[in-house]
């Protein structure tokens, strides 16, 4: 690691470079997005809902001249993370791909028009096709940023169930939707190392932090929303410090291909960026093999490494 504490200040000159973030419109795709064009990056803000995404984008002008664009990406669509794919133009080679689109704690079982449980969809499959789809657009040294969390821990593969069809646990699905995308993450990166390629994948975790994540009118009003919220208010981090370890393995030239980054807090719940604890379930290499199988069944999309 460099020297310490690494904050935004350390963020080296992203000029000439193009990042694509999901979910930025709001919590911590807004504070990664907000520092890579503060850095001089081209951002492309991708996002559920343009008119969100607006008004996340000028507040990111106001502050910072930058080249940002906005294009809508439901990544519990496929149908969506397929035209985002093939309406991405030619010519923007992509340096930067941040994983970053997230709901949490959804109460009751729902599942997505593709017939996924919801927060598998959202936040790991969806991913998983939008990385494999975008692959040819992804410059020789790009960087796969994937967004897990402390959750990941206490998460295991349901391969018997993944959809949660037999029973559902709004905080069990959850974990497994973070471990599924981490191991996704570490397994991408194995196979482009295999690959000779230069494209590195990393991964991070923002400690715990105070975003909107708690915050969904659709979801209020269940027990776990109201926890969550009581929790994070407490100890919860400002966003744009939970956003720094996501930006530490996006730009910084120490951050290793393959390295898992959160806060060096306790618990790893707050602070600088550091490399953060693994739990031994997302380390399981035949486990990672079988889950990106599953994906490519589930999705259809196979990558070109
Ligand atoms: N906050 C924490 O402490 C914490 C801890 C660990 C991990 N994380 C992870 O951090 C990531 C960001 O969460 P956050 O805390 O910043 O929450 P947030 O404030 O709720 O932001 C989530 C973002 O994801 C977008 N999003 C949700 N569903 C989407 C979909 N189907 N398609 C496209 N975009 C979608 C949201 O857009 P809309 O506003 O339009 O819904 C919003 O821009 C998530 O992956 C979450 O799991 C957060």
């Amino acid at each position: 690691m460099a020297r310490h504490p690494w904050t935004a200040a350390d963020i080296p000159s992203q000029a000439g470079r193009r990042a694509v973030v999901t979910g930025a419109s709001a919590g911590l795709g807004f504070e990664t997005a907000r520092a890579l064009a503060g850095a001089g990056a081209a951002v492309v803000l991708a996002v559920r809902d343009l008119e969100k995404g607006e008004r996340a984008a000028a507040a990111i002008r106001r502050e910072h001249p930058a080249a940002l664009s906005l294009r809508r990406i439901d990544t519990a669509s496929l149908a969506s993370v397929r035209a985002f794919a093939a309406e991405w133009p030619a010519e923007w080679a992509i340096d930067r791909l941040v994983l970053n689109a997230g709901i949490a704690a959804v109460p009751r079982r729902e599942e997505s028009m593709d017939g996924f449980e919801r927060q598998l969809a959202t936040n790991y499959l969806g991913h998983f096709a939008l990385t494999g789809l975008l692959r040819p657009a992804l410059s020789p040294s790009a960087r796969v940023v994937s967004v897990s969390s402390l959750a990941h821990r206490s998460g295991r593969i349901r391969f018997d169930d993944l959809h949660w069809r037999e029973v559902y646990g709004a905080q069990r699905a959850y974990r497994q939707s973070k471990l599924a995308l981490l191991m996704f993450a570490l397994e991408l990166d194995r196979r482009l190392k295999a690959a000779g390629s230069g494209i590195a994948s990393l991964a991070a975790h923002p400690g715990l932090a105070r975003t909107e994540v708690f915050r969904r009118g659709d979801r209020a009003g269940a027990f776990q929303q109201g926890a969550g919220r009581a929790i994070f208010s407490l100890i919860g981090q400002p966003a744009a410090q939970g956003a720094l370890p996501i930006l530490y393995a996006a730009t910084a030239p120490e951050a290793e291909r393959g390295g898992y980054y959160g806060p060096d807090g306790v618990w790893e719940a707050r602070g600088y960026p550091k490399p953060a604890a693994i739990a031994s379930q997302a380390l399981d290499r035949a486990a990672a093999g079988r889950l990106w199988a599953v994906s490519e069944t589930l999705t259809g999309v196979r990558f070109a490494l």
